[in-house]
């Protein structure tokens, strides 16, 4: 049977994107995740600021892979293809296949992006922990804000060790819970159709990816804290508030909460980069 689908934060996205005057259009179309902000601020943001945070976001993701020949890239829960269609716009004769739970954010994805510079572009459904790919077949493998959601992160490591091929590369940015946050084990919102963000879990240390890679066949090769220059997005989220998140007053708490513990440290963001040591 399907896996039920519980992202709420994306049915309300969706549904203002079929409302030709909300500007949820401009923000969200190609990437729904932080912004990165080179010069972070405490100014007004603005729609387009905002997805221009979003794609400088990417591009310092896209950074840490290191420059090959290789050609199979995969963008491993793409929402809207943002990571997608940077790739395409930057770099040549490339295989690119973005996968997602959910068929309406790749039915979006396709509609939006045109192949470019001799690129193969492929969009899968499935769910991350069960890749529908043969192993030793992607070269670099990006996941952009998404694996608080997978359902055992574990499974999902040792399902890119198997794809990725000896010399690939794995590439992230995540949420990550700091080592003594003491409240961090509530850091879950699991099952509760309140949660304008579905179902998520962000009590991750670095420490626990540490340990999850080495038991995967995998090490941290790159650690990279940007927290501070991902602040401004919480400038815009609070500002767009009714449009963002309708009547679900809840999400406004939730927001208000992550924001409250990004300021203190207590909840990071970072890059990481993996390296597999074996297969
Ligand atoms: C915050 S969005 C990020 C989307 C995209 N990576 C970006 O940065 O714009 C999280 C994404 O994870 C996807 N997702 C959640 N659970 C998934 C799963 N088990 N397998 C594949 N994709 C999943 C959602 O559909 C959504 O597209």
């Amino acid at each position: 049977m399907a896996k039920k689908i519980n992202l709420p934060y994306f049915d309300h996205v969706l549904k203002k994107f079929s409302e030709k005057d909300s500007e949820l259009s401009e923000a969200f179309s190609k990437n729904i995740h932080w912004g990165y902000w080179e010069n972070p601020h405490k100014n007004k943001v603005t729609a387009k600021e905002y997805a221009d945070a979003q794609e400088a976001l990417v591009e310092q993701l896209v950074k840490l892979a290191e420059p090959s020949n290789e050609s199979v890239i995969a963008d491993i829960a793409c929402g809207f293809g943002g990571t997608i269609d940077f790739l395409n716009k930057n770099s040549a004769n490339k295989t690119i296949v973005g996968l997602n739970i959910d068929i309406r954010q790749l039915v979006h994805a396709k509609n939006h992006i045109n192949p470019d510079n001799r690129n193969n572009i492929f969009y899968v459904t499935g769910d991350a922990v069960k890749l529908p790919f043969a192993s030793a077949s992607v070269d670099i493998l990006f996941t952009v804000e998404a694996i608080f959601h997978f359902s055992d992160r574990e499974a999902y490591f040792k399902e890119v060790n198997r794809v990725l091929k000896p010399e690939g590369q794995f590439i992230i940015s995540d949420f990550i819970s700091a080592e003594n946050f003491k409240l961090g084990k509530y850091l879950i919102w699991k099952n509760q159709r309140a949660s304008y963000f579905g179902d998520f879990d962000l009590r991750y240390t670095i420490s626990k990816y540490k340990k999850i890679s080495a038991k995967t066949g995998f090490e941290v090769s790159h650690i990279m804290d940007v927290t501070k220059n991902t602040l401004p997005t919480f400038t815009y989220l609070n500002a767009a508030g009714k449009e963002m998140t309708g009547n679900n007053l809840f999400s406004r708490f939730q927001i208000k909460f992550l924001e409250y513990i990004s300021m203190k440290n207590l909840l990071k963001y970072y890059f990481l980069k993996f390296k597999k040591t074996t297969s």
